[in-house]
């Protein structure tokens, strides 16, 4: 019987420092491997109050604020210099993020805005032209 307690407190202390480790490690320095993770949970903290999970700006405050739709060509044929100008600074009711997001936050956002607008259009992308008749035909 006491070797019975023996095992079970010793999984509690692997378990405690399992526990232990894994806190250590997500508030040291991002691991490369779960960076993509972090960023979706960046703009998820950040950016889908407006503009929405998916990027679309379809919130209810996204649309009263008129937010861009980042899958968008608009903001899409924008150089990443540009749209990390904008993240940083705002412009109109986009709020600016230089003081609260560190440059390589801004720039792991600006390759997520990217992923999003590959998302949206890589089925149409040999018809460029039907890409613009209808933008809002993805659910
Ligand atoms: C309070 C609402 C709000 C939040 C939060 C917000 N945005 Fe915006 N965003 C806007 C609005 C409104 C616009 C449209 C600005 C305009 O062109 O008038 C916009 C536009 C943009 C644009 C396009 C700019 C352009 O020049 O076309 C990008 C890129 C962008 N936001 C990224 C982000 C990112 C990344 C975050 C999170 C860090 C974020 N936004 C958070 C409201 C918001």
């Amino acid at each position: 019987m006491s070797f019975k307690t023996a095992a079970g407190s010793a999984c509690v202390a692997v378990i405690l420092l399992l526990v232990a480790f894994l806190g250590v490690a997500s508030a040291g320095a991002t691991p490369t491997a779960s960076k993509n993770a972090t960023v979706k949970n960046l703009f998820q903290v950040q950016c889908s109050l407006c503009h929405g999970q998916s990027g679309a700006g379809d919130t209810s405050t996204g649309k009263a604020l008129n937010a861009a739709d980042l899958r968008s060509a608009d903001v899409q044929k924008q150089s990443d210099a540009q749209l990390a100008q904008v993240i940083a600074n705002g412009k109109n009711n986009m709020p600016p993020f230089a003081d609260s997001l560190t440059t390589e936050q801004i720039r792991a956002l600006v390759a997520y805005i990217r992923a999003l607008g590959r998302r949206n259009s890589s089925h149409r992308l040999d018809h460029p032209a039907s890409r613009s008749a209808n933008p809002s035909s993805f659910l």
